[in-house]
């Protein structure tokens, strides 16, 4: 999340959409997400009346402490969701907004962006309004995200960073499989510090593995 692109967003008031570089695995989500539903939650694309409750619940001084700092404002924030619809139709990045199963608020969002033409490669990012922290909800949005990743997407390595003091950050990337491979030092500037943070990355390879061994019945539905 560190490196995902609120800054960018609040900073293009005019953005313009180029097409993809490469070649890019599947078209069907850039036309608009998918529904992802699990028992617990359903993540959809981000919608403008997303805004109020995505302001209030990823602004505070918890949810911020260790990632790009979110718009300031609800305005902020329906410029950053238009501005991911408009990545999401160039097929460079998708945003999903997590919600509870029954209600339609958004409580979270998970990003997704190439770091390569095609989406081969990629970089995740989450971030979760803390009252719904240790809930359960993060592993299942997760578990749904790598599957859209892996299945739809076509990407076959997705990289996150976390800040080396993000203990939760770290043990949520850590329970999803994610290897740690290196140390970027002095690599993420916040409140004025910069900060070391962890390179992790999932291959498409681990991923199937694990999901077979570890959890051979869950099988997420896209509607
Ligand atoms: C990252 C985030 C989405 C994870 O959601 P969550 O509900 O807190 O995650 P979970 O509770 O399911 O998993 C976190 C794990 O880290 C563990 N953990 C918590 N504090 C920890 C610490 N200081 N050191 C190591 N592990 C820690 C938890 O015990 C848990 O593991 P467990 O389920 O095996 O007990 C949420 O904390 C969040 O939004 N944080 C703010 C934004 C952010 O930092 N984003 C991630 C950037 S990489």
């Amino acid at each position: 999340m560190e490196n995902m692109p609120y800054r960018a967003a609040l900073d293009l008031q005019t953005v313009t959409v180029q097409a993809p570089a490469g070649e890019v695995t599947s078209t069907d989500w850039q036309g608009g997400l998918p529904v992802l539903g699990g028992t617990q939650v359903t993540l959809r694309e981000l919608r403008a009346s997303d805004a109020p409750s995505l302001f209030a619940l990823l602004t505070t001084e918890e949810v911020t402490r260790f990632i790009s700092p979110p718009p300031t404002t609800v305005e902020g924030f329906e410029k950053f969701i238009a501005w991911t619809i408009r990545q999401r139709t160039a097929g460079t990045y998708a945003c999903f907004a997590v919600t509870l199963k029954g209600s339609d608020t958004a409580i979270g969002i998970f990003q997704m962006r190439e770091t390569e033409p095609g989406f081969a490669t990629g970089e995740w990012g989450f971030a979760i309004g803390s009252p719904f922290w240790g809930t359960g909800v993060f592993q299942e949005s997760a578990d749904l995200v790598l599957e859209f990743a892996f299945e739809t997407v076509g990407v076959h390595r997705l990289e996150a960073r976390s800040a080396v003091r993000n203990g939760r950050g770290n043990g949520a990337l850590r329970k999803l499989g994610a290897v740690q491979e290196g140390l970027l030092r002095k690599s993420f500037l916040r409140n004025g510090e910069y900060l070391d943070q962890v390179l992790y990355a999932i291959v498409e390879d681990d991923w199937r593995f694990s999901r077979e061994m570890v959890r051979p019945i869950h099988a997420p539905r896209i509607h």
